[in-house]
């Protein structure tokens, strides 16, 4: 499998449980990315495309269990980029079922560099505050 995003340490944030969510959340991208490289049907992106949402909910939600939980004082500016990648999700794959050819080197640029941000900043800001303990 061609890899579009590799793992590496700096992304390790050395809480096993968001480390392992992120390795899966990257490894549902560079399927997409795969499926995309092989030109397969758009019925299949798509359904790739829409695991990739469900396992970002998902992912989301647990952080945001844990903010709770543990008081993560920088909660509602996280949350905030969380719906607003959502969001963007969301309507990606919308204008990927109408156009599906034309979207493809957007939705895979936007995802990366969202991914790739959101782990190596933000998520490093609440790793004092869970580490250890979840
Ligand atoms: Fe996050």
């Amino acid at each position: 499998m061609k890899e579009l995003f590799v793992w590496n340490q700096t992304y390790e944030l050395g809480i096993q449980t968001i480390d392992e969510q992120h390795k899966k959340w990257l490894g549902i991208m560079n399927k997409l990315y795969n499926s995309f490289v092989k030109k397969e049907a758009s019925d299949k992106v798509l359904s790739i495309i829409k695991e990739m949402e469900d396992y970002t909910i998902y992912h989301f939600s647990s952080e945001e269990r844990f903010f709770k939980q543990f008081g993560f004082i920088q909660e509602s500016a996280h949350l905030k980029l969380h719906n607003d990648f959502k969001l963007e999700l969301k309507k990606l794959k919308t204008e990927y079922e109408k156009s599906p050819l034309s979207l493809t080197y957007k939705l895979m640029t936007f995802m990366q560099t969202w991914l790739r941000a959101h782990i190596l900043e933000a998520d490093k800001q609440y790793v004092s505050l869970l580490k250890g303990k979840i």
